[in-house]
């Protein structure tokens, strides 16, 4: 490994990460606020989703009545990854893994104390200036019989007023602009928060509500608005051109949707506060870019290093109208060319890479590892994605290993466990970076074959998938590429050819899944509760990581794939290997049950391919009442008590694929 030097200097006023986040738990905390740890980004028991994209999401069940072991009153600043959004990334504030600092009242105080506090934590903490402070509301709806939040408003002005603020408050600001207001309402598309979005699109059940948006104004002088291809639209404070940015969210999580579509009042009003971490960081420096606060610094240094590229700064203060404000557009390649348009297009690139891999550092401090799979699938989307913008910036050497350490000492006071799982997350993303290295090489082979066939073949859609399906050959590539040489191929082409291999291959497949039986001969009927044991056994030992990746059944022997970095030792071998056997000693009974898929999924039984599953499920439990070792959604069949297995045997481990571990047992 290469040692760079990538100091960075902070002058003394400069917040630093782990200060801010002290800051807001502690601020909480002097609220009667208990701290939790932030929970994995991924969720636990949660089928509705891959991945931890909101503070809220791990508190769920608190914000429906549950007793929070730890009351009332809760602070965290919780890990989060919003898979949607990585194709986004680029601009000057979205980011795919992110902190969410949170504060819960599950059922405790609501607007007034909420409003006050974080109010307080801003100005007086934080230290902004409350001037700078914008806020919106809900306009309200007849239609969901939810009026306007003059409720709020009223909390507002009054905390406006102590600060010798008068709010005015401004209903359609985004058609008639600001009108020197403070407060300005919006419908439901912008101050309404749920799981799913708006109101029309929550499922019976759901919980959500209004909120109240806290806003950032870099301010009017910088002529931000009128330097922006927004530039013939009203401003207003959600208007896009990144003169406002949002900081906080106020949610009074108090309406659950009905199945006639209404909304009732939850038996409890709760708040659910987020604010954007890395946002108040670089507002609180006067930075309008989340990519030049330290949480990425280092990182953007250090491609400056590799590649001799310049990062394009943008300073909030200069007033130079450089504002970092949404530069899509250009990454489109609307200003291809200009020399200003190179520069914007250079740090469209070192934003992506910065903001990939970052995520899939932390993303595998949580277990997640590059594969092909579920979540290991946006893992290496990261990666490879990363690469391919290096190129970009003319990187064409090996980098990650380098960059994963840069990227964990940015964490390891505030996440040790990141720190101390540096080696095996470097050696995951490097490893995947050398395979997509190697898939690039053969994918551009057999491109030039095509190429040097006479006549040549034109690149199609078919081809592309071809690529993509043998080699994993990036669609985007093939594109660029047939681009190059003056054809076209569109995402719709390679789309059709996806789809067709999908339905041919779902066809040959359909008796494929019945728990990768071949048959069920009483061998085989072993072999699976076995698979259960094991499972059970490797989540016990290495952790909550491990998921199932896949399994096959012989009347000679268990094939299992599991999620795990790195080959397990003998030790590990030997652990996992007893912990079964003492399970088949202590000949536990197999309990089978059918249940609401949502029953099973809240007493604890795990499910890894849940959308698998019809609504009634069968669920195995291996173990005592309460006691139970395993408890998962199996068609089965299984045995009915673990004696019958009779011993068994680890006699072969090895990858079955980047991040995927493949166990053989007889
Ligand atoms: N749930 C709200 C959000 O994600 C506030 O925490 O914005």
């Amino acid at each position: 490994m290469i040692y760079y030097n990538l100091k960075i200097d902070y002058n003394s006023t400069y917040m630093k990460p782990d200060e801010l986040r002290n800051l807001y738990l502690n601020s909480f905390k002097k609220n009667s606020h208990q701290i939790v740890p932030s929970s994995s980004m991924v969720p636990e028991n949660d089928p509705t989703t891959l991945f931890t994209g909101s503070g809220m999401q791990p508190m769920m069940e608190y914000l429906l009545g549950a007793k929070h072991p730890k009351g009332t009153r809760i602070v965290d600043s919780q890990k989060c990854f919003r898979s949607q959004d990585i194709e986004e990334v680029g601009d000057n504030r979205h980011t795919t893994f992110f902190e969410m600092l949170g504060n819960w009242s599950f059922g405790d105080y609501f607007k007034e104390d909420q409003l006050k506090w974080f109010f307080e934590f801003l100005t007086k903490d934080v230290g902004l200036d409350p001037k700078k402070l914008f806020i919106t509301v809900f306009r309200g709806n007849d239609k969901l019989e939810i009026g306007k939040d003059v409720e709020s408003v009223e909390i507002w002005k009054k905390i406006f007023a102590t600060v010798g603020i008068e709010a005015k408050d401004i209903d359609f600001s985004e058609k008639t602009g600001l009108q020197n207001g403070r407060i300005f309402y919006y419908d439901e598309t912008k101050n309404w928060w749920s799981r799913a979005g708006i109101p029309d699109k929550m499922p019976a059940g759901e919980p959500g509500g209004p909120d109240s948006e806290v806003f950032y104004d870099f301010g009017a002088d910088k002529k931000i608005h009128e330097n922006s291809q927004f530039k013939d639209q009203v401003c207003h404070v959600n208007c896009d051109c990144g003169r406002f940015l949002e900081i906080g969210n106020n949610v009074f999580m108090q309406f659950q949707k009905q199945a006639d579509g209404s909304f009732k009042e939850l038996a409890q009003k709760n708040v659910d506060f987020g604010g954007g971490f890395e946002r108040i960081l670089a507002v609180k420096n006067n930075i309008d870019d989340v990519f030049q606060t330290a949480l990425f610094e280092p990182i953007i240094a250090f491609l400056e290093k590799i590649s001799g590229k310049k990062y394009l700064k943008s300073d909030a203060t200069s007033g130079t109208g450089k504002t970092g404000a949404p530069d899509r557009g250009l990454a489109g390649g609307a200003d291809r060319g200009s020399a200003q348009g190179g520069a914007e297009k250079t740090k469209h690139s070192f934003r992506v890479i910065a903001d990939h891999m970052r995520a899939a550092v932390m993303l595998a401090a949580d277990g997640v590892y590059p594969s092909n799979k579920e979540q290991g699938y946006f893992a290496r989307r990261l990666v490879r994605r990363s690469i391919r913008y290096a190129k970009m910036i003319g990187i064409d050497q090996l980098f990650v290993a380098d960059l994963v350490p840069v990227i964990v000492e940015i964490y390891s006071s505030s996440y040790p466990d990141v720190n101390k799982k540096l080696v095996q997350i470097q050696n995951a993303l490097a490893q995947e970076e050398n395979k997509f290295a190697k898939t690039i090489e053969k994918g551009l082979k057999e491109l030039e074959k095509y190429q040097e066939m006479t006549p040549p073949v034109a690149l199609d859609g078919a081809i592309a998938f071809r690529l993509y399906e043998t080699h994993g050959f990036p669609f985007e590539l093939t594109q660029e590429i047939a681009q190059e040489k003056g054809q076209k191929i569109s995402l719709e082409e390679f789309e059709k050819a996806k789809k067709n291999h999908a339905d041919k291959s779902r066809d040959a497949s359909s008796d494929k899944f019945k728990g990768g039986l071949q048959d069920s001969s009483v061998q085989t009927t072993k072999y699976h509760t076995a698979t259960h044991l094991l499972h059970a056994a490797l989540r016990k030992m290495l952790g909550k990581h491990v998921q199932q990746k896949g399994s096959n059944i012989t009347v000679d022997r268990l094939r299992f794939d599991f999620s795990h970095p790195e080959a397990l030792t003998q030790d590990e071998k030997i652990r996992v290997q007893d912990q079964i056997n003492e399970w088949i000693d202590a000949a536990l009974p197999v309990k089978v049950e059918h249940l609401k898929k949502s029953d099973a999924l809240e007493s604890g039984a795990i499910a890894f391919f849940i959308e698998k599953y019809p609504d009634e499920v069968t669920v195995y439990t291996i173990g005592n009442g309460d006691e139970w070792i395993s408890k998962e959604f199996c068609g089965g069949p299984h045995v009915k008590n673990t004696s019958e297995i009779g011993k068994i045997e680890i006699f072969k481990e090895k990858a079955a694929s980047a991040g995927v571990r493949r166990l053989y047992l007889k």
